[in-house]
């Protein structure tokens, strides 16, 4: 999806060349959200304009169009005061080209530059008003309408400020939207605000913030001075008595502050936050009830070398091969093998009511969804509550009914999926309590969430999921022995399971050894056009999950197959020529799994078996094995699922495809 980047110094010289390298390295921190067009704008030499670069294609082409632009002495002399803003682009209106590129603009001589990430869904509105004032429109962009709007708001109201042009502006846009906003007329200053689309604001300054929070304003007529987080010339805060410099950094996530700062106020929707004076205030139009009266500075524990490659050569790669620390992150702190007792701090007041519900509803896309697949056979076992696993997008579709004594939970690893929000949003107006699952702190679905448990996988990058996947497997596994702690029945099976978890990290080590083999498996394989996925029980979701991962990285078929659905049409597709791989592990469906077996090599398939360590008798219905760990049998889907992530991985490499910003993909999902 669109990332978003401004960065703003007040009183810190920085020269031009060192405002753009930032902006880029702020782009290329995005990179892995999904573009397919970059574009930066700052302040021409003169200051009387506003320069902006756009290009197709990666970040590397804008930064070597950069270096040609830029290249001149004059650009290197420092500013004290500058605003710059930068986008990557992921198409939705209008094809990727520069024209349709961000930063978009108001008019020929750039007075308002815009980037945007979200859909203005009433675009066509607000273009037909425009046009009938005169604008002309040179994009196909929902973008540039708004660049355009403020304009007009400008031009009627001369002495409004920057922040009411802004607030007027978002005030008659629909939709989704996180903006960032320049002005040659407001050299300095910056505007941004958000709906449904995330930004956060970085706060770097050389001493000690003067608080914590920074007070919400109210109204049109308010002082925005009022509400600063650094002291006036006249204050006499004992923290920054003299300090006044200070960089701002408005980002559509984390990480792309991180480097510079760790001090971020997540907006809310219709927040407008305004630099002035280098004073950032945030202003709302109208007060409700449940407001809070001011926004809190949050410290993110995020670390810059959790955001960077290391020694692998992909952020994919080396996603998989953390899992065995991810896994041992989610539960750190919660799980206590030798009490063999789990808390989960983010449910545990909320556990009593969510034992008295009537059903349990699991909801996400992609990935997530699948995680929910995984845990849905345990969560029946150990809750014996009724659980649904649901598609954000068609829950939404079919108005699923809702009521309020359902328990609804909400797994997303970026915690913006639109998809997921909406159907989180729906939930919550029935009355339903609202668990959220995410590995982003300050996500929009965290926010939203009654309560919840954050996976704690640490970033993830590559726009393929991978660690997030393993991790929310585990924090639902989690959540259902917590929900079983005071079953006397259960108490063997708690306790098997527990087990499972405490070797859990070294079975995956092992597993991450097959590497080489799956590597040669690739080999054989990726030269094909199709890949069937057979499994059943515990390893559905595996396959499910594993066909994703070939289709979104290596764009071939793939598809996951219910093993005991073979017969009733899949099984037409077998022949010496499929390629086919088939789970089948020592678990209550073996018998089963093994008739799957025996079919697909009576049509001569010749199936790449997952099997357990040692099972000697179903090695022998192919040459061609994958080994792995025993375990117990609701853990299995997390040993089988990375020999998937391995192939998909390698066959990637091996067609030459873009293994972290996969075609047409974006990493977080933003618009529906
Ligand atoms: C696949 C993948 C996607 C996401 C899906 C939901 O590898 O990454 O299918 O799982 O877009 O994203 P989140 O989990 O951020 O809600």
């Amino acid at each position: 999806m669109c990332g978003i980047f401004a960065y703003l110094n007040y009183l810190t010289p920085k020269s031009r060349q060192e405002v753009l390298d930032l902006l880029v390295t702020g782009l290329k921190r995005l990179e892995y959200r999904g573009y397919d067009s970059t574009g930066v704008a700052i302040d021409s030499l003169d200051n009387k304009d506003i320069v902006m670069v756009k290009r197709t294609g990666k970040v590397k082409v804008l930064e070597d169009a950069i270096k040609e632009h830029f290249s001149g002495g004059e650009y290197s002399e420092p500013v004290l005061t500058h605003m710059g803003i930068a986008h990557t682009r992921w198409a939705t209106h209008g094809v990727p080209c520069e024209r349709n590129s961000h930063p978009q603009r108001s008019d020929e001589g750039n007075s308002f530059v815009v980037v945007h990430n979200g859909i203005i869904t009433n675009y066509n509105d607000v273009k037909t008003f425009l046009s009938k004032k005169g604008y002309e429109f040179e994009s196909e962009t929902d973008t540039e309408v708004f660049a355009k709007l403020v304009h007009h708001l400008w031009k009627k109201h001369p002495n409004y400020s920057f922040r009411e042009l802004v607030e007027q502006a978002i005030q008659q846009v629909e939709g989704a939207f996180a903006i960032a906003v320049k002005s040659k007329h407001f050299p300095g200053e910056c505007v941004a605000s958000r709906r449904s689309s995330p930004l956060l604001v970085g706060i770097k300054t050389k001493t000690r913030l003067a608080t914590d929070h920074i007070p919400i304003l109210y109204g049109k007529d308010v002082d925005s001075s009022k509400a600063s987080v650094l002291p006036r010339s006249d204050s006499t805060s004992e923290f920054m008595p003299e300090q006044k410099e200070v960089e701002y950094f408005f980002a559509s996530d984390a990480s792309a502050v991180i480097e510079h700062t760790n001090r971020v106020i997540y907006l809310e929707d219709d927040d407008v936050a305004a630099v002035r004076n280098g004073i950032l205030s945030i202003h709302r139009l109208k007060k409700s009830l449940d407001d809070p009266h001011a926004r809190e500075i949050t410290t993110l524990k995020m670390e810059i070398q959790q955001i960077m490659k290391g020694n692998y050569e992909y952020f994919m790669q080396k996603e998989i091969f953390e899992q065995p620390d991810s896994v041992v992150n989610t539960m750190r702190g919660r799980v206590r093998f030798d009490g063999q007792s789990i808390v989960l701090g983010g449910i545990k007041d909320y556990i009593p009511e969510i034992k008295r519900c009537r059903r349990l509803m699991l909801i996400g896309c992609g990935t997530s969804y699948h995680s929910a697949v995984a845990t849905r056979q345990l969560l029946e076992e150990l809750t014996e509550l009724p659980v649904m696993v649901e598609l954000a997008s068609d829950f939404l579709d079919r108005n699923t009914p809702i009521f309020r004594d359902d328990v609804c939970f909400f797994i997303s690893q970026s915690g913006e999926t639109a998809d997921t929000l909406m159907a989180l949003r729906y939930c919550k107006q029935r009355g339903a309590l609202i668990v959220g699952i995410t590995n982003t702190v300050g996500s929009s679905i965290c926010r939203e969430s009654h309560c919840g448990v954050h996976i704690n996988a640490g970033p993830e990058i590559g726009v393929a999921s991978t660690k997030a996947y393993t991790s929310q497997f585990i924090s639902l596994v989690m959540f259902a022995l917590v929900m079983s702690e005071d079953r006397l029945s259960l108490q063997q099976r708690r306790l098997e399971i527990l087990q499972g978890l405490s070797k859990l990290a070294e079975q995956i080590r092992e597993v991450l050894k097959l590497d080489n083999k799956v590597r040669e498996l690739a080999k054989d394989l990726y030269q094909h056009k199709s890949l069937l996925i057979m499994g059943r029980g515990y390893n559905f979701a595996t396959c499910l999950e594993g066909a994703l991962k070939v289709k979104e990285l290596t764009y071939m078929h793939s598809e996951g197959i219910m093993a005991g659905e073979l017969k009733h049409g899949p099984l037409a597709l077998v022949d010496d020529s499929m390629p086919v791989l088939m789970i089948v592990l020592r678990d209550p469906v073996y018998v089963k799994c093994m008739n799957a077996l025996q079919q697909v090599t009576s049509r001569k398939g010749c199936p790449i078996i997952i099997c357990e360590e040692g099972d000697e008798e179903t090695k022998t219905f192919s040459s061609r094995h994958l080994e792995i760990p025993r375990t117990v049998d609701c853990l299995q889907g997390i040993l089988t699922v990375i020999p998937m992530q391995l192939l998909s991985y390698h066959i990637a490499v091996l067609r030459g495809c873009d293994v972290d910003c996969p075609r047409n993909l974006a990493k977080s999902v933003t618009v529906e």
